[in-house]
């Protein structure tokens, strides 16, 4: 019996030589199909995850079936790595799932199959979910895990995901950087043996490794060809994928919680909820999966994912804490006369007691400094109204410093541990706040809301967070359950994300963490974008941007343009590269205005203005990644492409110039080829290509591409496409 699929879901098949009936689940994508074997009273099997298949029957005839636990358990079989391991009241150590039900529903947008297993003997219960969507690649899946025996269980491993891959020639692209310097890529062949993608700060988790990766298919990875998974872990906190080769024919990926000192006590009746890891298959290459988890993310995983974003001048790197309501006004007008539409006033500005005026004080004390700003926020709101601007402000709820009013009112709401001196962060004094406290998270829901109250005009946030979990142990916590704060944080943190979602689903708010901190899909669902590094540094961030761009959607990626001497590298770079690599994401200024020549000045409002031109493209299109910065070939490119593609704009930067260095002919990507497009050069100094103004076919834009002169080291320039009917 071959049965033929494209939407079917749940049929009954003959497996190997056709003696055994089973309950095959498909779950299809556009372009992907997952296959799960699900016989009642049996353990669910995970068969297949790849390109979409036109019969399962090939999947099982062709002995590519992985035959694998869906959700790969500790207990009976013990030799493998594992998805879940729970210690029983009595004792027991071992769990054997077999499947009770199965079922499915559309939920948000999306549909939810859900395999529900139950352990042999124990009445214990874990859910495996997959969610699909019908409009991109993406499949989201998490597990549900809780049990109704008489004491609690101990759970020591509970992974969101079990992943298996064909052994091939794989290689593992993962991002990996500290602050400054985040999300560098690097390629390796995966080679036997256990690989691990993790990070343990507590607070923030993308200032070491990300949580996310592609593994490719067969042979090395490459933009535009090839078959390639990719996975992201949507959780804020400690993160931990293990890829495991062990010389059988399958790549194990397991991806969840760190459970390291995080063992978890289960309650009877409590479940226990996993992260989302969302995961995708593309036969277009790295950019294949990049292109997935942008249209995903911009639909359904980022705040106001679709929204255009504002040009913005954030005041930090231009006054640091030095704000005042002079000082912020002239930044304003300056601002507005440059074309800006949003100002965002960054530290510096709160404080009573102990005033904002260095690292070493006042976290915790969201009142305003009547010393700097005598007219409140009110007064900075009006002058930015005046200025036609929207107006934005920095906080950092989750923290405090030892040197602040809240600390002396409630010394038991940091985190700490008994019989030790703390240690403190920033400024010698800064601490993090106990998020696993319910009394905590309605402080620091208070903080926004309190802000949004008195202020309703407040448009953005910008939500910082500057230090890692130190001194490990909770005030709130029970002795038996101090293991839980890792993870209570940062549901803590979500229920307190989730109100201020409710109560203000307009307000646009930038997830920051001493920079790129926080570079996650667990954050995302909240947050309407991300500060992508405080490295602002153009040459950098052009390494910094291309590896976030892996996963995340130029939508969400702040890039903002700051000033000459670059403050984190020392690096003396045009004002027009600082502009062409920001204009490549959303966005913004960093600087001080009243510090630009009226050259530069006349030179920023062209730029915003031709931003303008191409920022849907930017914001929604699609991206493509032509030539890596990571090949040091002295070249770096990348452009956007409209879902329609009758609009594109195209970056190029030169990395560095030596005498009688290749010049590569600039080809383009993801164009129509049967259509014709105008180019047209934007931000453009001195004399424009020789091609401006013409007329190209798609096909010949990509084929053989343009010839023409970036300039000398540092150059960059930056083109905008139409179609031409
Ligand atoms: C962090 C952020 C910066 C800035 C400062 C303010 O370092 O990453 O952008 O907001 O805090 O103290």
């Amino acid at each position: 019996m071959k049965k033929f699929l494209t939407s079917v879901l749940l049929c009954t098949t003959l497996l190997g030589a056709g003696t055994l009936r089973a309950d095959n689940i498909l779950l299809s994508t556009k372009n992907s199909s997952l296959l799960v074997t699900a016989d009642k009273g049996k353990a669910p099997l995970f068969q297949y995850f790849g390109p979409s298949l036109a019969s399962i029957d090939d999947v099982f005839n062709s002995g590519a079936a992985f035959n694998d636990p869906v959700y790969p358990q500790f207990g009976v079989q013990c030799s493998r790595e594992t998805a879940i391991q729970a210690t029983h009241n009595d004792g027991s150590m071992s769990l054997e799932l077999v499947v009770e039900s199965v079922s499915r529903e559309q939920r948000d947008g999306g549909e939810v199959t859900a395999i529900a297993t139950k352990d042999k003997y124990y009445p214990f219960y874990v859910t495996v979910y997959y969610k699909t969507y019908p409009d991109n690649d993406v499949i989201e899946t998490w597990t549900e895990i809780r049990h109704l025996e008489k004491k609690p269980v101990t759970l020591y491993r509970f992974a969101s995901a079990f992943l298996p891959v064909r052994r091939g020639d794989n290689w593992l692209t993962h991002f990996h950087g500290p602050w400054g310097a985040e999300a560098y890529l690097y390629e390796e062949p995966l080679t036997d043996g256990m690989r691990i993608i993790k990070d343990k700060d507590g607070v923030r988790n993308t200032h070491s490794s990300c949580p996310s990766f592609m593994i490719t298919l067969d042979g090395r990875p490459d933009e535009q060809t090839g078959g390639v998974i990719g996975g992201t872990l949507a959780w804020s906190g400690n993160y931990r994928i293990a890829i495991d080769n062990d010389n059988t024919h399958t790549t194990r990926i397991f991806a969840g919680i760190n459970e390291d000192q995080s063992q978890y006590v289960l309650e009877p009746k409590e479940v226990f909820t996993t992260p989302v890891f969302a995961f995708t298959y593309s036969n277009e290459g790295k950019g294949g999966v990049s292109r997935n988890f942008h249209r995903w993310a911009r639909l359904h995983r980022i705040s106001h994912g679709t929204a255009q974003r504002d040009i913005l001048l954030n005041s930090w790197e231009g006054v640091s804490m030095k704000v005042n309501q002079e000082v912020m006004d002239q930044m304003m007008s300056d601002f507005s006369g440059l074309g800006g539409e949003m100002f965002v006033m960054d530290d510096g500005w709160f404080g009573d007691k102990y005033p904002r005026n260095d690292g070493s004080s006042s976290l915790g004390d969201w009142v305003v400094c009547k010393e700097k700003l005598p007219k409140g926020i009110e007064g900075l709101i009006a002058s930015a109204k005046e200025k036609g601007l929207k107006f934005g402000i920095w906080i950092e709820p989750e923290m405090t410093n030892s040197r602040s009013e809240l600390f002396e009112k409630h010394p038991d709401w940091v985190i700490q541990q008994p019989h030790r001196e703390m240690y403190k962060g920033r400024g010698g004094t800064q601490l993090v706040l106990d998020l696993s406290n319910p009394e905590v998270q309605e402080f620091v829901y208070g903080v926004v809301d309190n802000l949004m109250t008195a202020h309703p005009e407040i448009a953005y946030i910008k939500w910082d967070a500057n230090m890692s979990l130190f001194n490990y142990g909770s005030t709130y916590l029970p002795r038996d359950k101090q293991s839980h704060l890792y993870i209570e944080y940062h549901r803590g943190m979500e229920k307190v994300l989730e109100r201020i979602r409710a109560k203000y689903p307009d307000l646009v708010m930038q997830a920051c963490a001493s920079g790129g901190g926080r570079i996650n899909y667990g954050f995302m669902p909240y947050f309407d974008e991300f500060w992508t590094s405080d490295n602002t540094d153009a040459m950098q961030r052009i390494f910094i941007q291309w590896g976030v761009s892996n996963f995340f959607p130029a939508v969400a990626m702040a890039s903002h343009v700051s000033v000459d001497v670059n403050y984190q590298t020392g690096r003396r770079t045009p004002l027009k590269l600082r502009f062409d690599v920001a204009m490549s994401g959303r966005m913004g200024m960093e600087l001080q205005p009243a510090h630009m020549t009226d050259e530069d000045k006349a030179f920023a409002r062209r730029a915003i203005a031709d931003y303008k031109k191409i920022r849907p493209v930017v914001q929604q299109g699609d991206l493509y990644r032509l030539i890596s910065p990571f090949d040091k070939s002295g070249y770096a490119s990348l452009m956007y492409v409209t879902p329609e593609k009758e609009r594109a704009a195209y970056f190029v930067y030169k990395m560095e110039q030596y005498h009688n260095m290749p010049t590569p002919a600039f080809k383009m990507a993801g164009l129509d080829p049967q259509k014709t497009y105008l180019v047209k050069e934007l931000t453009v100094v001195g004399k424009p290509i020789p091609q401006d103004g013409k007329q190209f076919t798609g096909a010949f834009l990509m084929e053989t591409g343009l010839d023409f002169t970036v300039g000398g080291e540092h150059a960059s320039r930056v083109l905008e496409l139409k179609e031409v009917k």
